[in-house]
């Protein structure tokens, strides 16, 4: 068994990999992906993530050698969906701001749930099958996957833990991905989650797309996200019988299926290509803001972005709102008040968000959908609009994101029901007119 400490990575944005388990060296072909006959008696498999006539700037697909294609299966059968839906018609429309205290994550005493169960869906829009959307799902575990994987054909997984931390066994090798950190597992690829304890995070789920960094433009060829801080998995084989069976959890069109078969679908033995997961330490990001007055707009915290076909308009980004200095002259600091035709969910991993102190706790979320106006609490423009402008630290020990869509989001019935905050709009309550038509 590989210990945690021991795990090694790759590194690059979407690079042309290549990895062996250093127990089989050799085992990739070379010189070409199909031999009539593999090294060490493996079986060629190819997983494409891109149509094959894709240009070659977003053509995505990898080779898999494996002690056997993952074709060997029994049969798919419908399963429980407990709290995942793709189903936007749930619930009426609501236009308010939308606030969630933290999601509760059940003990062990109370049920054993495992990434699988603890899959709730909270928001989204679009539609898996005609390859244009997106979900917005939290997950709160406190068991490991045992002897089950999880796939996903509708889209992509972008996962952000919030408490606890996962480690990912994947077709391409194990990724611990701790609080701090997020990962992407692209459609298609099989996972199994491992947990420490009580866990919860947030995904976002894309359908047809896949996250891309954003391009820079006047910022230049560094900046913001760099590609060699995304780490990628090496090669990591099990050859391993299961008698009582290990099941494939597919999530496609929306629903759940298992399938039953009789070894570890983690027999990769090696692989190489550009389709693969990966992961991001947030701290590495490099942040970019004025140094003389006003605000950039928040686009210039973008990690990832998942393109729309309307150019400069995403599907969803994923931005972060990470420790940095405030250094703007003249200038109210924390985020102005705004309406946007954009929906925009945020999450909190830790710490206080500058705009509103109190209320919005990590593990909790906040959604603001299109048009819907809203900005910093009472308290916080009070203080903000008043207090000496010296450079001063923000968000120090604190990391809240966003996911921003160009989608007019549907909240689920789960949505509606769980821990959410009915006196949101309270905080804005306080905020009173200071018009004085008589001083400038
Ligand atoms: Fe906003």
């Amino acid at each position: 068994m590989q210990r945690i400490e021991d795990l090694k990575y790759m590194s690059g944005f979407g690079n042309e990999f290549s990895s062996e388990d250093p127990r089989c060296p050799g085992a990739l072909p070379k010189g070409q992906n199909n031999p009539q006959s593999c090294p060490y008696g493996l079986y060629a498999e190819q997983l494409s993530g891109s149509a094959f006539t894709c240009p070659r700037s977003t053509n995505r697909r990898s080779w898999l050698y494996r002690i056997l294609p993952s074709v060997c299966h029994k049969p798919f059968q419908p399963m429980d969906q407990g709290y995942l839906t793709h189903n936007w018609n749930e619930t009426a429309p609501d236009p308010n701001q939308l606030r969630w205290k933290p999601f509760e994550i059940p003990t062990t005493s109370q049920r054993k749930t495992d990434f699988i169960t603890g899959l709730h869906t909270l928001c989204g829009a679009g539609e898996p099958r005609s390859r244009n959307g997106l979900a917005i799902h939290i997950f709160t575990c406190n068991t490991s996957m045992i002897n089950r994987c999880f796939s996903n054909s509708d889209g992509d997984f972008l996962i952000v833990p919030q408490q606890g931390s996962l480690l990912i066994t994947t077709e391409f090798g194990k990724l611990l991905v701790e609080p701090g950190e997020i990962c992407v597992i692209q459609e298609g690829m099989r996972f199994s989650v491992e947990v420490f304890g009580e866990t919860r995070g947030y995904i976002l789920e894309v359908y047809g797309i896949h996250f891309e960094l954003p391009d820079l433009g006047p910022i230049g060829a560094n900046g913001l996200a760099n590609p060699r801080d995304f780490l990628v998995p090496v090669a990591w084989y099990e050859d391993r019988q299961v008698a009582e069976g290990y099941t494939v959890v597919s999530k496609y069109q929306g629903k759940l299926f298992a399938a039953q078969q009789s070894c570890s679908p983690f027999n990769v033995v090696a692989w190489h290509g550009n389709y693969t997961p990966y992961k991001y330490k947030l701290s590495n990001f490099m942040v970019i803001n004025t140094v003389s007055f006003d605000h950039a707009d928040p686009s210039i915290f973008t990690v990832l972005t998942g393109k729309s076909t309307q150019p400069g308009v995403a599907v969803a980004d994923f931005v972060i709102f990470p420790p940095r200095w405030a250094v703007a002259n003249n200038t109210f600091r924390p985020p102005y008040y705004h309406r946007n035709c954009m929906s925009e969910f945020m999450g909190l991993i830790k710490g206080t968000y500058e705009a509103k102190e109190q209320g919005f706790l990590p593990g909790g979320a906040t959604l603001h959908s299109m048009m819907t106006p809203h900005g910093p609490d009472a308290e916080c423009f009070e203080k903000s609009s008043t207090s000496k402008l010296e450079p001063e630290r923000v968000a120090e020990g604190t990391m809240a994101f966003m996911f921003e869509s160009s989608l007019s989001l549907a909240v689920t019935k789960w949505g509606l029901q769980s821990c959410l905050d009915k006196d949101y709009y309270k905080c804005w309550e306080p905020l009173k007119s200071h018009f004085n038509a008589k001083q400038k």
